[in-house]
């Protein structure tokens, strides 16, 4: 099989740790890698796969070698800045940040939902918000079966999304020391608000959820609302989601069609305390889902509580199947 010349930008942050972690579970056909972060880390070593290798600055020369994907996770002006230089010199960049999410020539992919928009790149690939990606590998499947008319977004997001920074403020405020990343103290405390607010209430992070979601799906008139909350919970991001769909359906082939999507595992026995927890999620690759039930309100409704590692499905994980799919792409046309 080909192999293929990697770089990743932002190694040595939170979601840059855990693209090396998944990388090395993965197995991608990697022949050379790169690792890029600031100054403040030139020089730095990280071990991959066994090997040690020195991390090198980010700069403008930085793509002039023969790259061809490079994961980017460094945040959205370092995105903003690099990836079209890196795109300039042929290497298809896969960003993290929210940058290029909403540019109509960037796709923006989750891939066990829309793998073939992959395909209308043009040298950038978005990885999307993390708290629409574990949203969007059961919505789709429920979509396809039952029209999906109306969702309501209610999150419960964990510190890891705000970066080190996140972590340390609920490390810190644990041990009753004030906070430096979020507006308020994390521990012991919920904070209905992520990303900065916009003139109409929202926080930027509920209108990514919506954006998102409707681009995703090619829907672009969904009816798509969401609140969006940091709790003290160091790593996974737990929602609840109200569906309504325009078809009536039977709850077990709900539960059916759930359990059959891939990247999906159901834990859905209440009775035995069974559902799924953001403790259990964290590390693993998939998206949990439980607590299936009838909204008894509306008609053809739905509630559902779901859960994913927000540096893993939410980032990494998402961003390297990405790269896979891309690969299996590039295999079918012999590139
Ligand atoms: P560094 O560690 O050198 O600051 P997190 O969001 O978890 O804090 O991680 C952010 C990542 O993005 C880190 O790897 C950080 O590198 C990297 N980064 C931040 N600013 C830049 C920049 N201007 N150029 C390159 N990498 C950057």
């Amino acid at each position: 099989m080909k192999q293929y010349n990697f770089a990743i930008v932002g190694a040595t942050g939170m979601v840059g740790r855990t693209f090396i972690k998944v990388l090395e579970e993965m197995d991608l056909p990697i022949n050379k890698i790169y690792f890029m972060a600031s100054k403040r880390s030139a020089g730095k070593t990280i071990t991959f796969n066994n090997n040690d290798y020195i991390v090198e600055e980010l700069t403008k020369a930085s793509f002039d070698k023969n790259i061809d994907i490079a994961l980017f996770s460094a945040g959205g002006a370092t995105s903003l800045e690099y990836s079209p230089i890196a795109a300039s010199k042929g290497v298809v960049v896969i960003d993290n940040s929210s940058a290029f999410r909403m540019d109509d020539l960037v796709p923006l992919v989750v891939p066990e939902v829309n793998p073939k928009d992959i395909l209308k790149h043009q040298g950038i690939i978005a990885n999307p918000n993390c708290s629409t990606i574990q949203a969007m590998v059961v919505l789709k499947p429920l979509h396809d079966k039952y029209t999906i008319k109306r969702v309501v977004y209610s999150t419960y997001q964990a510190v890891s999304g705000a970066g080190m920074g996140g972590y340390k403020d609920l490390e810190e405020g644990l041990k009753g020391n004030p906070p430096e990343k979020f507006p308020h103290p994390i521990a012991g405390n919920c904070i209905p608000h992520i990303d900065v607010f916009t003139e109409n209430g929202y926080t930027k992070e509920e209108i990514k959820m919506i954006n998102e979601t409707r681009k995703i799906l090619h829907e672009p008139n969904l009816a798509v609302t969401a609140t969006a909350v940091r709790v003290p919970v160091f790593d996974s991001h737990s929602e609840s989601i109200n569906i309504e769909f325009e078809k009536p359906f039977n709850i077990d082939d709900v539960k059916k069609t759930i359990t059959n999507a891939p990247g999906i595992i159901v834990q859905d026995d209440p009775f035995n305390n069974i559902y799924p927890l953001a403790l259990e999620a964290a590390g693993k690759n998939e998206t949990f889902v439980g607590r299936i039930r009838r909204d008894e309100s509306v008609k053809n409704g739905i509630n559902i509580w779901v859960v994913a590692d927000n540096i893993r499905k939410g980032a990494a994980t998402n961003t390297i199947q990405i790269a896979e799919k891309l690969i299996a792409y590039w295999n079918e046309e012999g590139k």
